[in-house]
């Protein structure tokens, strides 16, 4: 899928112009290329293949320019060549483009009785051809770029490098473009993962904004040609990631990040009020997946369990999760119509990296979930789905989790999509998953009933999570960090299976953290919670408002969580569950970043 930056700097731009599109390779490509503006002279240079080849161009000549723009091209119109390799230069300006222009030809038949020239069978030279034609007729930019969105039918990111111009003009429908701002300088990229790690603030452009960015300026219009106010989004650097500014610990510092790091990932995919999830397309038809086979190690694998519900009730599709140390080893029957998806934080877990390389040679087509990209895994499964989570410092593993489960949604969502089986929810769904950092925000103001639970559990010899649904897999998630950070003994398990052993454990006083949304489990969970109480058992139930006017005074601790719903209570629900672990190891004094025994990426077996 292409990608695109576009930068204004003060200073020499082809450096940040290069590394951006390295963070774009994760999209897959066929070519890249580069156009500058130097002295009012635009500079070329473009190359089939890996950007390797584009750096090994540059390198050859000196090139210059404050402002220029960069595109990584997927073929779509036209095979992966030089000549159809973007950007597109005509005599006034510069373009780089994603997306498909539909009515292309009915374009380029209006501009017959004009001087044209072009060089590649691609659909977006037409539309350069359009602004050089514009400007030539004597409209100024942003005059030609309002014409160019009103004729133009399809979908499309663009970004223009005009002529005697320091502005970079830019339109998105359908396709994302965002706008990076520092002091000193402003870029326009397809994705947060492109923008250079000097930029403080971001946009997110809407549907049929237009928009310029120059050293002075950062204007967007609305598509009726207002100008707008925009929202204005932080920008971490990758050194705010890596300083506990003034927490105490980084595992604290990135469980309060949760609310930026699960709205990071949602822009990147998904906006406000759309109907589109912006996932780096698979290069097959996604009806002729008929299953999926999830892998992954710990936290990550959690995160795998919960999608199983999403995957199998939203999408309609098979799903099988697999621990990836036992997926390596065992027979499986995964065929042709299988996707392969491995989640991992760092990308560099060797179990999940020989799963991976099991797969490849199944030879279905695999995809991965990842937080750095680079990493093993990134490079070499066909398709990533980045998580937008920063560096993850705490061994315990936290905003990469909620980050991983917030792209697993989507995924889920786009699949039901694609296969028609979601009718109209979709946009009612995103924009509820925009809500949930307003809800961790709120579970983030009242940490002091979290520090009094973890009081109580201090003499504890061995607690218990337990839930239904995607609570289930949540409840392994909160034993795990529990045990990973505390030392204590800690099960997580599914509600209804107490019954079948664990319930001779419980006598009195063993603490039982209940995980119950007031869903469609919480009746059969209250039974549950009767069982346990009945064998003396102490419950702390987490739970909404309604489930809380609906627990019958069973809990002997009640926390009372935000509403949800089935997508967004696992999200959620994993708050209470980090910040119990959390303050419970600081009431324990251990190594609350670097446990014990424990390493935050695990490269053996
Ligand atoms: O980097 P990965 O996501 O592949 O790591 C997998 C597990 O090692 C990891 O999630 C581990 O379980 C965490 N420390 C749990 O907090």
């Amino acid at each position: 899928m292409c990608g695109i930056i576009g930068i204004v700097d003060k200073k020499n731009c082809i450096n940040d112009l290069i590394s951006s599109l390295s963070r774009l390779e994760y999209r897959g490509y066929d070519s890249a290329g580069i156009a500058t503006l130097n002295k009012n002279k635009f500079v070329l240079n473009k190359s089939k293949g890996k950007l390797s080849n584009l750096r090994l161009k540059i390198k050859q000549k000196k090139i210059m320019g404050n402002i220029g723009i960069g595109h990584t091209r997927w073929a779509t119109h036209g095979k992966p060549s030089n000549d159809n390799a973007h950007p597109f230069l005509k005599k006034n300006c510069a373009i780089v483009h994603n997306g498909i222009i539909e009515n292309y030809s009915d374009i380029k038949k209006s501009l017959a009785n004009h001087k044209t020239n072009y060089q590649s069978s691609t659909d977006t030279e037409v539309v350069a051809e359009l602004m050089n034609y514009l400007i030539e007729e004597g409209a100024s930019p942003l005059e030609s770029m309002k014409e160019i969105t009103s004729r133009i039918e399809g979908n499309y990111a663009l970004v223009f490098l005009v002529k005697s111009s320091n502005n970079l003009y830019f339109s998105r429908k359908g396709s994302p473009l965002v706008v990076g701002i520092s002091k000193t300088f402003k870029c326009v990229a397809s994705d947060t993962l492109a923008l250079p790690n000097k930029v403080d603030n971001i946009i997110y452009l809407e549907e049929g904004d237009i928009g310029e960015i120059g050293l002075d300026r950062a204007n967007i219009f609305d598509r009726s040609f207002n100008l707008k106010e925009n929202q204005i989004h932080k920008h971490s650097s990758m050194q705010e990631h890596t300083t506990k500014r003034n927490f105490k610990h980084f595992m604290i510092k990135e469980i309060h990040y949760q609310s930026k790091s699960i709205d990071d990932t949602l822009l990147n995919f998904a906006k406000k009020n759309d109907e589109k999830i912006y996932l780096p397309q698979f290069k097959f038809d996604t009806k002729k997946i008929d299953n999926l086979s999830l892998v992954a190690c710990g936290t990550a694998f959690h995160a795998c369990m919960v999608s199983k519900y999403w995957f199998e009730e939203i999408s309609k599709i098979n799903t099988m999760v697999e621990i990836a140390s036992e997926y390596r080893y065992r027979e499986n029957s995964i065929n042709k119509k299988t996707l392969g998806i491995l989640v991992s934080q760092s990308g560099e877990t060797m179990d999940t990296i020989k799963c991976l390389e099991k797969m490849k040679k199944q030879k279905i087509h695999t995809a991965s979930i990842v937080n750095v990209l680079g990493s093993s895994l990134s490079r070499n499964s066909d398709y990533i789905f980045p998580t937008i989570a920063g560096p993850e410092i705490g061994v315990a593993s936290t905003k990469a989790f909620t980050a991983q489960l917030t792209v697993l949604a989507l995924l889920s969502l786009h699949i039901a999509q694609k296969k028609s089986v979601i009718d109209n929810k979709l946009k009612k769904i995103t924009n509820e998953m925009f809500k949930i950092s307003k809800n961790v925000n709120s579970i983030m103001k009242d940490k002091k009933i979290y520090m009094e639970i973890a009081k109580d559990l201090l003499d504890s010899k061995s607690i218990f999570y337990v839930g239904r649904g995607t609570m289930y897999p949540l409840a392994l998630e909160g034993a795990l960090k529990l045990k990973e950070i505390t030392y204590k003994h800690c099960e997580g398990y599914a509600a209804g299976e107490l019954k079948h052993g664990p319930l001779a454990l419980i006598e009195d006083s063993v603490p039982v953290i209940v995980l119950a949304p007031f869903d469609k489990y919480f009746k059969k969970t209250m039974s549950n919670i009767q069982e346990i109480k009945a064998r003396g058992g102490e419950i702390i139930l987490i739970t909404d408002s309604e489930g809380s006017k609906n627990s019958e005074n069973l809990a002997d601790k009640l926390i009372c969580l935000p509403k949800s719903n089935f997508i967004t209570a696992p999200i959620i629900y994993s708050i209470p569950v980090q910040l119990i672990a959390y303050y419970l190891a600081t009431l324990l004094g251990t190594d609350v970043d670097q446990p014990r025994n424990l390493a935050k990426s695990v490269t053996v077996e």
